[in-house]
């Protein structure tokens, strides 16, 4: 079996370490990319054809893994390319993957949950053909949610909207803590009901916020727009404190 690569970083790279077996062969191709990629494709020994096209032309799993900018284009220009299966990891809102299937046949709808560098990650796959894809379990957690391409990109959509909106009431209460001289009680009480590693966890989540706070507000702008039509109090808070920050 052939899997052809369309972007060759951190999910890409992750998926070819776990996914070892001599009936699997993964092909790519350097056609306009950088030296990060080149030296990436060239460190794991993945073997290269001169374009995308061929890549996609031989495929039986083709998959897009590049970045939510590129992926549609990428889908016009390479998903009619191929007779097999089309597995859009990006992470994208449910429109820009019901725009995708426009141009793809045998789209699978796709998620890879959890830290990309793990050594289990879980991949979450919806559409008519992503049973097709359960033998990936022998490598990797591979959870079908359903037939349904758009599935896997709303739940992507829940996830994000949760853990935001968790995030900026916990960076609000942190902010009281402070002014009260009570961080570490503040840590203590919540982690009696929410498990020993909350303070670890909270902090790692407060600095990724602070550090990534233009991309988070755009994710939620993008969960909004995406969600226009639900009652959305929560998340429009959110947004608003991530304003301020
Ligand atoms: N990292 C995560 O934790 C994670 C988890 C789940 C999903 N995702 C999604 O998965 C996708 C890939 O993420 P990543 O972390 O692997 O990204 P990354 O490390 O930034 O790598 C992106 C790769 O895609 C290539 N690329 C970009 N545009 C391309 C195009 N038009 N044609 C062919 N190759 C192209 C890049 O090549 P150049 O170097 O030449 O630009 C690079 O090899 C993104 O959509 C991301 O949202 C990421």
């Amino acid at each position: 079996m052939i899997i052809g690569l369309i972007g060759f970083g951190k999910v890409s790279q992750n998926l070819v370490k776990l996914i070892q077996s001599n009936n699997i062969k993964f092909i790519t191709s350097k056609e306009n990319r950088s030296q990060y990629t080149i030296e990436a494709i060239n460190r794991l020994n993945v073997e290269t054809l001169p374009t995308f096209k061929d890549v996609a032309d031989i495929s039986d799993i083709l998959i897009s893994a590049n970045s939510p900018f590129a992926s549609l284009e990428v889908a016009e220009k390479y998903g009619k390319c191929s007779n097999g299966i089309y597995l859009d990891l990006n992470n994208i809102s449910p429109e820009t993957t019901f725009e995708i299937e426009k141009h793809v046949s045998n789209l699978v709808d796709g998620a890879i949950i959890g830290k990309i560098d793990s050594d289990n990650p879980t991949m979450y796959i919806s559409g008519n053909d992503a049973d097709k894809l359960l033998f990936l379990n022998d490598y990797l957690n591979v959870k079908v949610i359903s037939d349904k391409i758009g599935d896997v990109a709303i739940l992507k959509l829940l996830r994000s909207s949760y853990t935001k909106t968790l995030t900026a009431i916990l960076i609000e209460s942190y902010e009281i803590a402070k002014n009260h001289n009570l961080e570490d009680e503040f840590f203590d009480v919540i982690s009696l009901t929410e498990g020993q590693d909350f303070k670890v966890k909270s902090m790692s989540r407060i600095k990724n916020t602070l550090n990534n706070s233009k991309r988070k507000r755009e994710e939620l702008t993008e969960i909004i727009n995406s969600f226009s039509g639900q009652d959305l109090v929560m998340v429009k808070a959110a947004l608003e404190k991530f304003n301020r920050l």
